[in-house]
């Protein structure tokens, strides 16, 4: 939909809002003598690039900063050729590169360079490949006259075992932390972006505006999920965006990520969680402490995670019941075992413990396996629900 246009990522805000202050220290940083190279680290969606975009503009416009802005590739070569093809060359060779930098600097007017490697975590073999190409233009360029700048989402300590001592002992980076956006942040941002909506017949109200942006602000501020979420709440609710609306597409959203988190396990790992999960809730069922909303199968339980425990011979005859009604195999003893460590040790969904026979919570009075569940098991369970098991992947 054209008219949702202020809301794609691509869409460039006349006014950069919120990050001004960054960007000024940008500014900054690149007039002083020194420090003059940036590490600019945050988190996901937190405008690192579009403020340097913003700063690439501002610097082209001034006429005597010269920016050159790089999206760094996975590859290191990938990345220095994108650099040389900006300058009108083939050759990769860093001395290359710095004596086309050089005839840069010569030109009437240009004062300074400023090389932008944006997405520098994207790039593999940093150390190996990339660092010794900054080292030899560090060398090769007079130093009050160029800058570096390097963005990602790796914080400052990380700068140490990306680039080579010898590398970092000549740039001397000063950090620059892109903080995450609040709620109230958030919340600026999209209306910038809403007041650019030609569309006049839409409407956002304001308990479901500072739904998205308190949900947005608590899972770390990611403006590209704020833009997702406006997005789907708008075309879902045909312009009319209401609590009831951005609800649902919360609850989808959420759905969708944990779907998502549970295909990355191995099948079988997968639908043995599922039969930890119905089995817990089977048992907060009979103590009352689930309810079940019948029109949309979505259950709520009264107590957080951890639930009390259940046994795994209880969970392990669900699963062999689920393995022949969906005609496969199951796993064998070793490979369960060998799953639920996997699920307890490397991903923390469940931890399991023998409790002896005389335990309190062991409801079996006989030495056994128990497993207790440490995710909300509203969202294990509704995506469980969404999972065609008869897929197997
Ligand atoms: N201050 C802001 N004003 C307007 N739009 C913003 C702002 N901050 C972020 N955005 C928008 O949010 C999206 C993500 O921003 P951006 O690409 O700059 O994030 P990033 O910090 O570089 O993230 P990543 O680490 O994933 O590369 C873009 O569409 C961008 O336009
Ligand atoms: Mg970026």
């Amino acid at each position: 939909m054209t008219w949702l246009y202020p809301l794609a990522y691509s869409w460039m805000p006349p006014k950069l809002l919120i990050r001004d202050q960054e960007l000024n220290k940008i500014i900054n940083c690149i007039d002083a003598d020194y420090p003059r190279n940036l590490w600019i680290y945050g988190g996901r969606g937190l405008g690192k690039s579009l403020t340097l975009k913003v700063f690439n503009s501002y610097a082209e416009d001034s006429g005597r900063i010269k920016p050159i802005y790089i999206e760094c590739s996975e590859l290191p070569s990938e990345t220095i050729f994108k650099l040389a093809s900006k300058l009108g060359i083939k050759s990769k060779k860093a001395e290359s590169i710095a004596s086309v930098l050089k005839h840069i600097l010569d030109g009437e007017g240009v004062e300074k360079i400023v090389l932008i490697f944006d997405d520098l975590d994207r790039m593999k073999y940093i150390s190996r490949d990339f660092s010794p190409f900054i080292h030899v233009l560090c060398d090769e360029l007079d130093e009050f006259r160029f800058s570096l700048i390097f963005s990602s989402t790796l914080s400052y300590s990380k700068a140490n075992e990306v680039f080579s001592s010898s590398a970092l002992s000549r740039l001397q980076l000063k950090p620059l932390y892109f903080r995450p956006y609040t709620k109230q942040e958030v919340k600026t941002l999209l209306m910038q972006r809403l007041n650019y909506i030609d569309e006049i017949d839409i409407s956002v109200d304001e308990d479901a505006l500072d739904f998205i942006c308190e949900k947005v602000s608590r899972i770390g501020g990611d403006f590209r999920k704020a833009l997702d979420f406006m997005r789907e709440a708008l075309t879902l609710g045909k312009g009319k965006v209401t609590l009831s609306v951005v609800r649902e597409i919360w609850r989808r959203m959420k759905t969708e990520f944990w779907v998502n988190q549970i295909r990355e396990l191995p099948y079988h790992q997968a639908l043995i969680l599922a039969c930890i999960v119905e089995t817990v809730a089977n048992h907060l069922a009979k103590e009352g402490l689930l309810s079940i909303d019948f029109s949309t199968g979505d259950i709520n339980a009264k107590i957080d995670p951890p639930y009390l425990p259940v046994a795994w011979d209880e969970v392990k005859k669900l699963y062999l019941k689920r393995c022949m009604e969906l005609g496969i195999q199951p796993y064998r003893s070793r490979m369960m075992y060998y799953a639920l460590d996997n699920l307890s040790i490397k991903l923390g969904y469940i931890k399991k413990e023998i409790l002896p026979a005389n335990h309190e919570l062991n409801y079996l009075k006989k030495k056994s396996l128990f497993i207790w569940l440490g995710e909300k098991i509203e969202n294990l369970s509704l995506a469980m629900k969404q999972i065609n098991w008869y897929d197997i992947w």
